[in-house]
């Protein structure tokens, strides 16, 4: 039971300010403390250093990727360090930072694994290609890039590419989805439940699902949470917030049983932004959601 947690303060895979502070955020929302009370034992390996400049002179600008080479950079390192930290056998949790980090933590996680498995918990599909992307922002691709579309900038971090299979794939909290990746979704036949599905089916049906679908084809899965996959009441602090969303309920609900089914062997909290919200109510919402994830229990 040993976690290593590794803060990414990226801010460049979109254009609001602040994302940076993710990280700090849930540590002073009591991350570790709330990690060790269950009794892991925590190493903090602190922050991945982010290029700060946006270089003007990126050739990912005239591409419709805003930021490409220090998002390439920082994500090329967060791949090296999470592959270390699973080399030594720990769990890696990865704090953002906006959603573009997925891109290094599953070039770190999936050459683990012969059939990774990715649970995507988000308002969003984030499976943009340049070709299809509305707003060149990479927080919007890092699961298109992880399937090996895009460019190979991004494609190939880690030295390989793609890092996860489309049938290994599992979408939860889907609202907000662009043409190109409605399309994508259907020619891949990745799996969704948007919250069409988790109004009808109940989110304890949505889980049920979603464990015994991984539990049978892939050897380890790894969540990937955006906090906008929560309701905005609930989770105000992110920079691209969609009405009607999951709620602060059924997302400890889905955490829990993902404890119980010992399902999860690493896990990401990204787009937790300190400047859009209210006394830290997302970063704490975050490391809530982390407590359940590893077991808290009331009774
Ligand atoms: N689909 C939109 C775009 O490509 C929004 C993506 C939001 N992604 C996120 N990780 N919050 O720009
Ligand atoms: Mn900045
Ligand atoms: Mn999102
Ligand atoms: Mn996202």
């Amino acid at each position: 039971k040993t976690v290593s947690i590794i803060g990414v303060p990226m801010d460049l895979g979109q254009t609001r300010r602040g994302v940076d502070m993710g990280p700090s955020a849930m540590r002073y929302a009591g991350v570790i403390e709330r990690l060790e009370r269950l009794h892991y034992e925590i190493e903090d390996l602190g922050d991945i250093p982010i290029g700060k400049t946006e270089h003007p002179d990126d050739e990912g600008s005239q591409l419709n990727l805003r930021n490409l080479k220090a998002v390439a950079e920082a994500n090329e390192k967060l791949a090296k360090t999470v592959d270390e930290v699973i080399k030594r056998g720990r769990f890696p949790l990865v704090l953002g930072g906006d959603h573009s980090i997925a891109i290094g933590t599953l070039a770190g996680i999936a050459k683990h694994y012969k059939n990774l498995g990715v649970i995507w918990y988000d308002a969003h599909g984030d499976l943009n290609t340049p070709e299809t992307s509305p707003s060149g922002n990479i927080h919007g691709m890092p699961l298109a890039v992880s399937l090996g579309l895009g460019h190979p900038y991004l494609t190939n971090i880690g030295g390989y590419s793609p890092k996860v299979k489309p049938e290994n794939i599992v979408l939860i909290g889907i609202r907000s989805l662009d043409e190109g990746e409605k399309q994508l979704i259907r020619e891949k036949g990745i799996k969704v439940y948007t919250m069409h599905e988790i109004d009808r089916l109940g989110m304890t049906t949505v889980m049920e699902e979603t464990i015994a679908y991984l539990k049978e084809r892939t050897d380890g899965v790894h969540l990937s949470l955006d906090l906008d996959g929560l309701d905005p009441n609930d989770a105000p602090g992110v920079g691209t917030p969609v009405i009607g969303g999951l709620t602060y309920r059924e997302s400890h609900l889905a955490m829990e049983m993902l404890a119980e089914a010992k399902l999860i062997t690493s896990a990401e909290f990204v787009e937790v932004n300190p400047i859009l919200d209210e006394r830290n109510k997302t970063a704490s919402v975050a490391v809530g959601l982390m407590g359940s994830l590893f077991g808290e229990k009331l009774v």
